[in-house]
């Protein structure tokens, strides 16, 4: 059977992750979660204390970055690696998801992430989320999926989330994180995110992940 790109963008905490998650599982296709890579690179960063204003430490930095993704059959998910290191849970915590979307706006880590991604995604048969994946990695994925959900919903969610890992965050700090991502992240001038002209619109306030998965894969079956 034909193998395509499978294109889900949107705002924080929407579902994204875990829609794509199963969508790929449902299909035999890789999941690529274009935004650990970038507090992949935010966590070497704030390690490294590198400037983001001064482009030669970032160029060196980047040169000195290897990411790669692993499935663990024990938790039965693809875990980031950062120069070797398992760093899936590192990633996760507010102090990178505080700095993540001003790592992002420098245009040599998007240049570098998105030749990455391209690359992984080469032979198709994949679902990737992100902000920029329907609009500058795969422009010509053959299934745009643009997900939004309610603000609050979002930040209930992510609270959730957090909590699985045994982080506590309150619901105020989280929600300004939420706003402050989706909002340095669409007036960015480097690939912003937006709803790619040709990309379905996914409303997930309301929605179960049943529902959401349903609605891809009803988008896959006629694209194929
Ligand atoms: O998807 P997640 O919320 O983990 O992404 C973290 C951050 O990474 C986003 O807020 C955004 O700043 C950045 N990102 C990006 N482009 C992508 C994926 C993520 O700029 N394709």
């Amino acid at each position: 059977m034909k193998k395509i790109v499978i294109a889900l963008d949107g705002y924080s905490s929407c579902g994204k992750s875990t829609t794509a998650k199963l969508v790929a599982a449902a299909l035999g296709y890789a999941y690529i979660d274009t935004g650990a890579m970038y507090r992949a690179v935010t966590l070497y960063f704030l390690d490294h204390h590198v400037s983001l204003t001064n482009p030669k430490e970032v160029k060196e930095a980047l040169s000195n970055i290897e990411i790669d993704f692993h499935y663990n059959p024990k938790t039965n998910r693809n875990e980031v690696f950062l120069n070797g290191l398992n760093v899936e849970d590192e990633i996760r915590k507010m102090y990178i998801s505080n700095q993540v979307s001003e790592v992002s706006v420098v245009a040599e880590v998007r240049r570098a992430m998105v030749s990455q991604q391209q690359k992984m995604g080469k032979k198709r048969g994949v679902v990737m989320d992100g902000r920029d994946i329907g609009t500058a990695v795969f422009p010509d994925a053959e299934v745009k999926i643009f997900m939004t959900a309610d603000v609050d919903t979002r930040a209930k969610r992510r609270q959730v989330e957090l909590l699985e890992k045994k982080q506590l965050v309150n619901l105020g700090e989280i929600k300004q994180n939420l706003q402050k991502r989706d909002h340095i992240d669409s007036t960015r001038e480097e690939s912003p995110l937006r709803r790619a002209k040709d990309a379905a619109l996914l409303d997930t306030s309301h929605m179960t992940i049943d529902e959401q998965v349903d609605f891809v894969l009803e988008k896959v079956t006629s694209a194929l």
